[in-house]
């Protein structure tokens, strides 16, 4: 029996340690948000945080968690899909199918961290992950607003800015697709 804390809460997780995280997460703790692409640590869909780091947790077998480590996945990024990186992926309408933009967002997230107003070749450099889709225009544009957004700070901000840019735009939650 393994102990997993993900997004604040303590999970007893009963399985084999080479076990990946990622269907740790998905069947044993039950949040689905974080997706399986290639299984290979090469497509990002399964990109969570572990202690803030970005990791492919595909590729991240159970017996390298501490008991200690603090994961977070989508489901847990923000209240109320609050997190800078939410909204304006909502306010740019950034998904098509959905199925990478978890990871997408969780990516982002990662680099907002280190790096607060990336260029867009630091977001080509920084964020490896790979959309069938082709969404990696409207990925650099929420990229940038959510930058904007973290330097205003602030939810009454994000909102405003939100309501400013997306009339008629459908708030897309990623974790849910
Ligand atoms: S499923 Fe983990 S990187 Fe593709
Ligand atoms: S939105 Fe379809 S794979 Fe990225």
């Amino acid at each position: 029996m393994v102990k997993l804390n993900v997004n604040g809460k303590t999970y007893d997780v009963n399985a084999e340690p080479d076990t990946p995280l990622l269907w740790t997460i998905r069947e044993h703790v039950g949040l689905t948000g974080t997706k399986y692409g290639c299984g290979v640590a090469q497509c990002g869909a399964c990109s969570v945080h572990i202690n803030g780091n970005l990791v492919r947790s595909c590729s991240y077998p159970l017996s390298a968690v501490k008991p200690t480590d603090k994961i977070t996945t989508i489901e847990g990024l923000s209240a109320k899909r609050s997190h800078p990186v939410q909204v304006a992926w909502a306010a740019v309408d950034v998904p098509q199918c959905g199925y990478c933009q978890s990871g997408q967002i969780m990516a982002a997230a990662s680099l907002l961290k280190k790096n607060p107003h990336p260029t867009d070749r630091d977001i080509d450099e920084a964020m490896t992950n790979i959309c069938r889709c082709g969404t990696y225009q409207r990925i650099r544009a929420a990229v940038h607003m959510a930058a904007d957004l973290n330097t205003k700070g602030g939810r009454q901000v994000a909102t405003d800015e939100l309501l400013n840019h997306t009339a008629g735009l459908t708030v897309v939650d990623a974790g849910k697709v």
